[in-house]
């Protein structure tokens, strides 16, 4: 194994998968039990904000129960003592990592626990459930309160700053993620580019099995401690 001295993360659903929240396109998953027109778009919140409020309420409150798995700590250990810069890019909008320890972090979806004014742009820490009578914190006026996530159609978050750390990025990590959903999907091609060496961490080969040099596959608690483990002990 090469000595690595910056290290991207990608991370998706697959994550949390074991810290009881639901994967996206699993059997059982939530687009599985709902249609994503109806409930992540802004056509939809347009239509029908209270069918997007009660969609991410419910997520919201299955936040209270979860806690972070050994993957999430190995990588919050993984950035505390690798003598190099570590930088996770998460899909994923619940607060794991956070929680896990992990301070280099991009929510590049956004996070369930902030909600965000579509009237005056304010962002709030948010615990609660949201609906169209909530006041804005800042501006006062109701009816604009959102999530603050990145629905279908509309430009992730931090993306300058993502490529530029891929383009800088000596190995590529890719993990618990389908591989389908775009511009994500694609960091691993920029990745390559950059002549990064690239690793995939994934219950199954994912879309983009295909392009990754190395590909581990089992469950994010087993497979990403015995990595970390792998990098740290070769770092030193
Ligand atoms: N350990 C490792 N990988 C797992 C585990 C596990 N315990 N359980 C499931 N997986 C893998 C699945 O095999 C699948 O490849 O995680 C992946 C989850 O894929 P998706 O459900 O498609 O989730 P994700 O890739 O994060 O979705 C991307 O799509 O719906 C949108 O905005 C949403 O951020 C999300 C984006």
């Amino acid at each position: 194994m090469a000595a690595f001295k910056r290290i991207v993360i990608l991370t998706g659903a697959g994550l949390s998968a074991e810290s009881g929240l639901a994967t996206f396109r699993d059997k059982d998953g939530i687009w599985s039990k709902y249609d994503i027109s109806e409930v992540a778009t802004p056509e939809a919140f347009a239509r029908d904000p209270a069918k997007v409020h009660d969609f991410y309420n419910q997520r919201r409150r299955g936040l209270r129960l979860a806690a972070p798995n050994t993957a999430h700590l190995a990588l919050a250990r993984l950035e505390r003592e690798f003598p190099g810069q570590v930088t996770i890019v998460t899909q994923n909008i619940d607060p794991l990592h956070e929680a896990a320890g992990s301070q280099r972090l991009i929510h590049m979806h956004g996070e369930l626990l902030k909600a965000l004014c579509a009237h005056c742009d304010a962002r709030h820490p948010w615990h609660d459930d949201l609906s169209t009578e909530v006041a804005c914190p800042s501006c006062g006026r109701a009816g604009g309160m959102r999530p603050d996530v990145v629905w279908f159609g509309e430009m992730p978050y931090r993306m300058d700053e993502i490529y530029d750390l891929l383009a800088q990025a000596d190995l590529f990590a890719s993990i618990g993620t389908s591989g389908t959903v775009y511009p994500a999907a694609g960091f691993v091609r920029e990745a390559l580019t950059a002549g990064a060496h690239t690793v995939e961490l994934n219950l199954e080969p994912s879309e983009g099995t295909s392009l990754f040099a190395e590909k581990i596959h089992g469950p994010a608690t087993q497979v990403v401690p015995q990595w970390v483990e792998r990098l740290l002990a070769n770092a030193r």
